[in-house]
């Protein structure tokens, strides 16, 4: 029998290693937020509608292309509801491809959808939305808590492998990673950096230059001796990776000034540990490692930022019923 109404939410994420380096299989490493999209979905009606208002590819992209690529049924009522900022780099656009897709795998199943098929149908709606992408964003959204993604399966006793997302040449290899509580806060620019003109802008650079390839790979060991340094809760070493990181970023031009400004303003605070671009940048947003949260988040609010403390989700997807 069908059900009548599917709910399901997933939560944003933050990147603290490797965006865009795991665009090109370097590994990256990132935490679902606790602020979280929510969609339902009933199939009901003559037309499909989005909170009332008929499917739109130019305003419902994402929902629009989960809907061709997921959806063999008649019309739809879906409604959204999202607590994430859009176009920030916090992963608004997965958490609304993962609960979309939760919806529609769900309305149309017998069973419980499994996580993997989750986010595998995920993967390819960003995927073919926004052109190139990883599944970073989307796994995390479905996954929930801290995930590393790798090019080869890792095998060690602080990492469970949760699943493998092939797309082209490029195989991914999701894992989850135990994270402690991390003191972070996360400064949103309030402008909005496009996630694809950001790819593009560093493909061109990576496939012209070995200087940027060199940059990508080394972006890639950071990544890991973040997981070693998380492993440890070692956050010194945690927030200087975390310097190191941004510091590649700006070398492959995805920095602004705002967010430079953000970051050398969340350095000057007394007991801050690190701090980066995080997400696709050309606007977006950036986090902070520090011993002061409170007083980091009124330094970056003082610089024309709005902050806010950013524990992490145990919860990735959750689906009713
Ligand atoms: O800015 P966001 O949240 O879309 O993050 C993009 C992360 C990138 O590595 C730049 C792209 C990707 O698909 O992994």
């Amino acid at each position: 029998m069908q059900l009548l109404e599917v709910e399901a939410s997933a939560p944003g994420k933050v990147i603290l290693f490797g965006e865009h380096a795991v665009v090109y299989g370097e590994p990256s490493l990132s935490l679902a937020l606790q602020r979280r999209t929510f969609v339902s979905g009933q199939p009901v009606g003559e037309a499909f509608t989005v909170n009332g208002f008929p499917l739109d590819p130019n305003f419902h992209s994402y929902i629009e292309r989960a809907v061709k690529q997921h959806w063999k049924l008649g019309p739809l009522r879906l409604q959204t509801e999202s607590q994430i900022p859009s176009g920030s780099g916090i992963g608004s656009s997965a958490a609304l491809s993962v609960a979309t897709n939760a919806v529609l795998l769900r309305l149309q199943s017998p069973d419980t959808v499994p996580l993997s098929e989750i986010a595998h149908a995920a993967f390819l709606t960003e995927f073919d939305t926004q052109g190139r992408a990883s599944p970073n964003d989307t796994t995390v959204a479905t996954a929930g808590g801290g995930v590393l993604l790798a090019p080869k399966r890792l095998e060690s006793p602080d990492l469970e492998f949760l699943w493998q997302i092939e797309r082209e040449e490029r195989t991914w290899n999701a894992h989850r990673v135990k994270i402690p509580e991390l003191p972070l806060v996360i400064g949103v620019t309030g402008s909005k950096g496009k996630t694809a003109e950001q790819v593009a802008k560093v493909r061109r650079f990576v496939e012209k230059s070995s200087f940027a390839r060199d940059v990508v790979k080394d972006i890639g060991r950071i990544t890991m001796a973040g997981v070693e340094a998380l492993r440890k809760n070692d956050l010194r070493t945690l927030g200087d990776l975390m310097n190191r990181n941004h510091e590649h970023l700006h070398t492959l031009g995805v920095d602004t000034p705002l967010l430079e400004t953000l970051v050398q303003g969340a350095r000057k605070v007394r007991g801050t540990l690190g701090a980066k671009l995080t997400g696709a940048g050309g606007g977006g947003s950036m986090v902070v490692l520090s011993e002061n949260p409170d007083e980091v988040k009124v330094a970056l609010e003082k610089l024309g930022a709005s902050a806010f403390l950013a524990p992490a989700s145990r919860d990735g997807v959750l689906v009713k019923p």
